[in-house]
């Protein structure tokens, strides 16, 4: 009998705190104009001093399992993605683990970028229809403003990112008659463009420590990034996964009811719309409020999304992501 997996709850935690681009107007050289027009972004959210990764991971989860109508006991594994872990080792699902109270069930964290999300969604799916996990938690947890060049000299990137954790419950649905499920999943990377988006320090990667005054100086420890190069990039890949995506799924584009695509720039999900000829209302955002949240923006749509009651039973869902690494990927889902 094959098994399949569906997800069965969604939660989503953000920070209080939201700086709108007037706020950014004040530490750099920029101007909402700009950011409105290249992005989408109105605002994001930032943590207070005192705040967590794993505290927003928490929110997140708890929303999902009371969504789900489950315990944290109920759960036998945890996968977190993210690229801000709270410290450099363990990774922050250890640290969502400890405030969940959970039993001793394996957690890990998992590094994919701003497709992460859609790389531990494949990962939970394979758990599970390997018959090795009933239930998963799959968090997408990002805290980038702590890690943001807030000065004119990182303001190419420091504008479009903000903080989030989305979080979904995916269970076992052994079901014949039940349909929904993760229909398919397709993931990609080209490690070739590693350097075009990446941090370069701290790391093992710096000789003999992690990082030199020489680095931090030069702001090799706050993101770099090869704008248009990405965003070319972006544009291409994601509709070719979507399409490879929707033929290993068995589904026409014109069946799926919403696409929700990662929030890195509204302009490349205007893009990719309208190459592939979907129509833009298909395409919810949460950009506007929220800014690039990496891991943590597409199941914080999906958490909006059914929420606001938008995504019904039976609904196919294509979820894509393009990022760092490169990396890039998609999901199918029937509600
Ligand atoms: O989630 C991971 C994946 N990330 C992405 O997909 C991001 C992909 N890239 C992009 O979305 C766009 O490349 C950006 C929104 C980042 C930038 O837009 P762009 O149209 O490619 O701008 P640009 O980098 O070519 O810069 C254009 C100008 C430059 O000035 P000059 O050289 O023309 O005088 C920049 O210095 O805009 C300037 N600029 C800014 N001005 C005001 C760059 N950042 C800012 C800023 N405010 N924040």
């Amino acid at each position: 009998m094959t098994i399949r997996s569906k997800i069965v709850g969604t939660g989503m935690g953000v920070p209080e705190h939201v700086v709108t681009n007037h706020d950014l107007e004040k530490l750099m050289d920029t101007s909402d104009e700009w950011i409105r027009q290249r992005s989408g972004i109105a605002e994001r959210r930032h943590i207070r001093e005192g705040e967590r990764p794993s505290e927003l991971a928490e929110r997140a989860s708890r929303r999902a399992l009371d969504a789900a109508g489950l315990e944290p006991g109920d759960l036998d594994g945890i996968v977190l993605a993210t690229l801000s872990s709270e410290h450099d080792f363990p990774g922050t699902s250890f640290f969502l683990h400890r405030r969940l109270g959970v039993p001793e069930i394996p957690c890990f964290d998992l590094r994919a970028q701003c497709s992460g999300f859609l790389y531990a969604l494949a990962t939970a799916d394979a758990y599970i229809r390997a018959g090795m996990m009933r239930r998963v938690l799959v968090v997408g947890c990002e805290v980038h403003s702590t890690g943001l060049d807030l000065t004119t000299r990182g303001r190419n990137v420091s504008v479009l990112f903000g903080d989030g954790a989305g979080a979904v419950i995916v269970e076992a649905n052994p079901d014949p008659e039940d349909r929904a499920g993760v229909l398919a999943v397709r993931m990609h990377a080209q490690g070739e463009h590693a350097e075009r988006l990446w941090i370069e320090a701290p790391g093992s990667g710096s000789y003999p420590l992690r990082i030199t005054a020489e680095q931090v100086a030069a702001g090799r420890h706050f993101p770099q990034m090869e704008g248009r190069f990405v965003f070319k990039h972006a544009v291409t890949r994601m509709p070719e996964v979507l399409r490879e995506t929707l033929d290993a799924a068995g589904v026409k584009q014109d069946d799926v009811s919403w696409f929700l695509l990662h929030q890195a720039n509204l302009r490349i999900n205007e893009f990719v719309a309208q190459a592939m000829g979907i129509p833009p209302e298909k395409c919810p955002s949460n950009i506007e409020r929220f800014g690039n949240c990496s891991a943590a923006s597409i199941p914080m749509l999906l958490d909006e999304g059914a929420r606001a009651g938008r995504l019904e039973p039976g609904q196919l869902i294509a979820l894509a992501a393009f990022g760092s690494g490169f990396t890039w990927a998609s999901a199918i889902l029937r509600w």
